[in-house]
């Protein structure tokens, strides 16, 4: 049995978590560079967490610039055990409106400016991704949400997309009616990946705040209507993440989906 830790990587508008105690933002050094900033560590309900803002406190860094590889592994290394992503997104489904929040269980990967793995040269290793998040995990968040009271769908396709511009007109349709998302943001790729390299259950909650470009009766993307949105996102997703502890078990079982032992069967270069 491993003590359960929670990570929690807050996206725009989520910069702390209420109701922490015994805290304390440390610094955390990584071979993969520094961490987006410090991390904020306590325990809620007797269960250790840490936080991590993405963009960094004061939002500095760009989706481009997220040290993802730092990132994912600081939290490894202060043992995090599993990692709830929460970041903002625009939808592609009439039915997943602002104000909602989406349980994301699949991606496609349009990223191409960034960093997207631990491995290379002198140690090759091709995880799976075909289920790139944590059922467990997923289930908990979901439940969690339910309980705060919150519009919470669960499954969903997340289209990240590299940015920082958001899509054209032309994108925006093709995602949604050939590519079968139902909603896109900017983050959380690589960052799942990498949190599989890492063996870390990896949970990813988007925070509807537009109907992005395809809606004919909607505008343009417009970042003042996502910040208003984000506002109240951030709170509900606060209250969610206050209800997490009590729906994960302390002494926590290995992974049923096997994300903890994801290196297995994985490594390809042969051992010296
Ligand atoms: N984040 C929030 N809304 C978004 C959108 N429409 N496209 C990409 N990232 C987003």
């Amino acid at each position: 049995m491993t003590e359960t830790m929670i990570g929690v990587i807050g996206g725009s508008g989520l910069y702390d978590i209420d109701g922490l105690e015994n805290t304390a933002w440390v610094d955390v050094e990584s071979p993969w560079g520094t961490p987006s900033d410090q991390i904020l560590t306590g325990s809620l309900n007797g269960v250790k967490m840490a936080f991590l803002p993405r963009h960094g406190r004061g939002h500095v860094h760009s989706p481009t610039t997220v040290p993802y590889r730092a990132n994912i592994d600081a939290l490894k290394r202060l043992g995090v055990t599993d990692v709830i992503s929460v970041s903002a997104c625009g939808s592609f489904r009439e039915e997943y409106a602002p104000g909602h929040f989406v349980i994301v269980d699949q991606f496609i990967d349009r990223t191409f400016a960034r960093e997207k793995s631990f491995f290379g040269t002198g140690c090759v290793a091709h995880v799976s991704v075909a289920h790139p998040t944590c059922p467990r995990l997923g289930e908990a968040c979901h439940q969690a949400g339910q309980a705060a009271g919150i519009t919470i769908h669960k499954g969903g396709t997340y289209l990240a997309m590299e940015g920082p511009q958001f899509s054209t007109l032309a994108e925006s349709k093709m995602y949604r009616e050939h590519w079968g998302a139902d909603v896109i943001g900017m983050t959380n790729m690589p960052e799942a990946k990498l949190a599989r390299e890492a063996e870390l259950c990896y949970a990813s909650i988007a925070m509807v705040t537009d109907y992005d470009s395809w809606h004919p009766d909607h505008g343009e993307v417009d970042v003042n209507d996502i910040i208003k949105t984000l506002m109240g996102n951030s709170e509900k997703a606060r209250n969610m993440i206050r209800g997490l502890p009590d729906l994960l078990d302390h002494d926590r079982a290995p992974c049923p989906h096997g994300c903890d032992r994801a290196l297995d069967f994985a490594i390809m270069t042969a051992p010296e």
